[in-house]
């Protein structure tokens, strides 16, 4: 049950003391789904109410972990904030969410599309990112014309870059407009895909991560996003 009195939920979200919080609710600092909360005990969903207090958001669950996953847009950074002022993924987030401190794991550069995840959660991010734990990513790749059979050779044997050989990955050709392969990788790095491209003279005009994991984008479109159910959750933590 999610439901509890409002002066406990602000206490137990460390917001303040239970005295600081019952002289904050007389003064008319707190809010209720936008209405001046009425009194100290007036039942609160967690999970669904937003809370305002002196007019910034109450994380009712600090620890909560949430993981989203969204369609990333062309034209956004996935990156917290940035410097050119830039619009970023969590720009994009509904105002629900704003209340986590979400942070996207890893990186799509801000003219590739398709999944990325978005979490609070540090264990999350760490099997997700660290290199051992070898999560396959998928991308689609749109170049014009087509490989040769060397080089689809080349970059399923992995390729020299400036940072090292890349690790071997598989490469399919599909026809799925504007796309024509499919490349799978379990390594990330910067603009990996589009530079292993690059290297055998192939400009990618177009990318898009569909899969991470066992977690495939499915039919969410640009710009939208869902949660991650619990038991996406644990199988990503778990293996
Ligand atoms: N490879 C790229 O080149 N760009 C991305 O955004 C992700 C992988």
């Amino acid at each position: 049950m999610a439901t509890k009195p409002l002066i406990k939920a602000l206490t137990e979200a460390g917001v303040g003391s239970r005295r600081r919080m019952a002289d904050a609710i007389k003064q008319g600092k707190v809010k209720v789904n936008g209405v001046l909360a009425e009194s100290f005990t007036q039942p609160v969903d967690v999970v669904k109410d937003r809370i305002l207090f002196n007019g910034q958001p109450v994380n009712l669950e600090p620890d909560r972990v949430i993981c989203l996953m969204l369609n990333k847009p062309e034209g956004i950074v996935s990156t917290v904030s940035d410097d050119k002022g830039r619009r970023t993924v969590l720009d994009i987030l509904p105002s629900k969410y704003k209340q986590y401190r979400l942070y996207p794991v890893g990186r799509l550069d801000i003219d590739t599309t398709g999944l990325i995840l978005l979490t609070n959660d540090g264990d999350l991010t760490y099997r997700l990112t660290h290199p051992k734990f070898e999560f396959e990513k998928e991308y689609l790749v749109a170049i014009k014309g087509s490989l040769t059979g060397e080089e689809k050779q080349q970059l399923q044997r992995g390729v020299l870059l400036e940072d090292g050989m890349t690790h071997p990955a598989k490469i399919r050709e599909i026809s799925q407009f504007p796309f024509n392969y499919s490349v799978i990788i379990h390594e990330g790095r910067k603009r990996q895909v589009r530079r292993m491209f690059e290297h055998l003279h192939h400009v990618v005009s177009a990318l898009k991560r569909v899969r991470v994991g066992r977690l495939t984008l499915g039919d969410l479109k640009e710009g939208e996003l869902r949660p991650l159910s619990p038991a996406e959750i644990s199988t990503l933590l778990n293996g």
